[in-house]
């Protein structure tokens, strides 16, 4: 591991420490090599002394945890963990996101809690469908995107092409700071345009430890890389002609995104990626609360949940909440308070959490995220803070397309039926919606049906109560009010349910119908229910 050199002074300092922090999070297609990268960026790190070590805590954490049996059985990741290591002079901490489409909203969450992200394309298949929506949640968030074009050693597409895609499809200006030399499935190494120099790359086995390296000069790269070289050459002429630059500004404002080309399973172009995110994404600064107002980084400690969690460690039935620090120096054991409540808050259970293992944690700092265990008071959104109270804006919910009453099939188990639902309310793995006069029934609300299959299972796997869903309905949500409300009710067509955060929400199965209230009822209120964080 690298050895920080710094004085006792600046070891305290928050505005110091955060100014070392580099805090993002992974967004990809499920298998465009999201874990891989993980692990060669520990590998990188010196957290690990060869790659592999992420699939081995992998394998324990199935061994500990019920549902996460599902998400190895599915292929996809459900749960997000933090990992931190340091790099360079940097503390990194990597965010890790569901790759599917289906967990956006948990993506936007973490995205909430991250300063930058790296958006991984495979190179043979480039912006997949199903995951554009995901991309798109980054774009909402507008927060700085480094791009990894990854699986370079195995035959693919056109890069150029690629470029264009994400232009077209995500609205990012790829800018490339690497170039490939060779074509996909014969990658010789990268040109890094910045520096202007051919680095050429040698495998290693399986991967397992970092690339060897060379600087290649021009001439040298002419005479053994021959068509490969020219091509390059011709391709990084053409990049320079439209200006594909990297260009820090627009890129901290999520409009460009510096590109790298590589292979993370032969660690090609690993490094350069690496780096970027210590040169070029923002370290942690001061965040604004939910009145516009900054809270400074050298603030008492303050920090936000994003994320919770329960039954990480079934046999314990805890309960823990991630918190991003925002501003000041957080110790273990220090009392905080909870702006939603006004309650003073124990941190006596701080700790690192990766799956379901985690390590005491005693001190963090801006960009840092702890995790609380048996916090079962704390809410996604909910803010903590000393000194002077802070609030943070909430993180809004999205707006649900997928519609499923929910009964539990046991009678006999109704407590727990009701208390699993509560639970997994509060986690957000679905929205639970009511009939504000009548119908007890709890509507399940989701964006994509993998939602309800990780509710019913973990339903049944963590309270132990089955659930009967409707075959799920796809709706068109609107946000109203009482006096709307009731106008609907008369002209029938659709459904107004309560949200348990007071939201109404009417839901209409016709989009001809909607659009014909609206036109002819302006005066109704029926907005729809903003997924972007620029909205309410
Ligand atoms: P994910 O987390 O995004 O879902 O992807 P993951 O890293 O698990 O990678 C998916 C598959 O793609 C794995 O193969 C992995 O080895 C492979 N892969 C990842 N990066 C690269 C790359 O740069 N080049 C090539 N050629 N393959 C890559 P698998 O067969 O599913 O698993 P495994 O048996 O290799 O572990």
């Amino acid at each position: 591991m690298t050895v920080l050199a710094y004085t006792p002074d600046q070891a305290a300092d928050p505005v110091a420490q955060a100014g070392r922090r580099r805090t993002f999070a992974i967004i990809s297609h499920p298998d465009a090599g999201k874990t891989t990268l993980t692990e060669k960026f520990l590998l990188y790190g010196g957290a690990v002394a060869e790659a592999g070590a992420v699939k081995a805590r992998g394998g324990r954490r199935r061994a500990t945890s019920d549902w996460m049996a599902m998400e190895q059985q599915r292929g996809i990741s459900i749960t997000s963990t933090v990992l931190q290591f340091t790099y360079r002079h940097c503390v990194v901490n990597l965010l890790d996101t569901p790759g599917h489409r289906d967990f956006s909203e948990d993506t936007y969450r973490v995205l909430a809690a991250a300063d930058a992200a790296i958006m991984v394309l495979d190179v043979a298949k480039g912006v997949e469908a199903q995951t554009l929506k995901l991309f798109e949640v980054c774009r909402a968030r507008r927060i700085p995107v480094l791009t990894f074009l990854n699986k370079y050693d195995r035959p693919g597409r056109d890069p150029l092409g690629l470029l264009d895609e994400v232009e077209q499809q995500i609205g990012l200006r790829a800018t490339p700071v690497t170039w490939p030399v060779g074509l996909p499935g014969d990658f010789r190494g990268v040109i890094d345009r910045r520096r202007g120099e051919f680095v050429r790359f040698a495998r290693t086995a399986r991967g397992s430890t970092a690339a060897p390296e060379q600087v290649v000069a021009a001439s040298q790269a002419e005479a053994e890389e021959r068509g490969a070289w020219e091509q390059a050459m011709e391709e990084v002429a053409l990049l320079d002609a439209i200006g594909a630059d990297l260009d820090l500004a627009s890129f901290l404002a999520g409009d460009t995104s510096p590109l790298f080309v590589g292979s993370a399973l032969t660690n090609f172009g690993v490094r350069h990626l690496l780096d970027a995110v210590v040169d070029l994404a923002p370290p942690p600064a001061a965040r604004a609360d939910s009145t516009g107002q900054e809270r400074a980084l050298e603030e008492p400690f303050s920090g936000f949940v994003f994320k919770v969690q329960a039954n990480m460690d079934p046999a314990h039935r805890d309960h823990v909440a991630f918190v991003r620090v925002c501003s000041g120096r957080f110790e273990r054991g220090m009392t905080v308070n909870h702006a939603a409540t006004g309650r003073p808050f124990s941190t006596k259970y701080a700790a690192a959490v990766f799956g379901s293992e985690r390590d005491t944690i005693d001190e963090a700092y801006p960009g840092d995220v702890i995790g609380l265990v048996n916090a079962s008071d704390l809410r996604i959104g909910d803010t903590l803070y000393q000194g002077a109270p802070v609030a943070f804006p909430t993180i809004p919910a999205f707006a649900p397309e997928l519609f499923a009453t929910a009964r539990a099939r046991d009678t006999g188990r109704q407590k727990q039926f009701r208390r699993g639902l509560a639970q997994l309310e509060q986690e957000g793995v679905v929205q639970v919606l009511h009939d504000p006069d009548g119908d007890p029934t709890p509507v399940l609300a989701a964006v994509g049906p993998m939602q309800f299959e990780v509710f019913t299972f973990r339903l049944q796997h963590e309270y132990d109560a089955t659930v009967e869903l409707s075959p799920p309905q796809q709706r068109i949500a609107r946000r109203t009010d009482p006096a709307t409300a009731a106008q609907l009710k008369s002209a029938g067509g659709s459904r107004v349910l309560a949200r348990s955060d007071g939201t109404l929400l009417a839901l209409f199965e016709s989009p001809y119908w909607l659009r014909r209230l609206e036109a002819d009822h302006p005066d109704w209120r029926l907005e729809p229910v903003l997924t972007d964080p620029s909205g309410t």
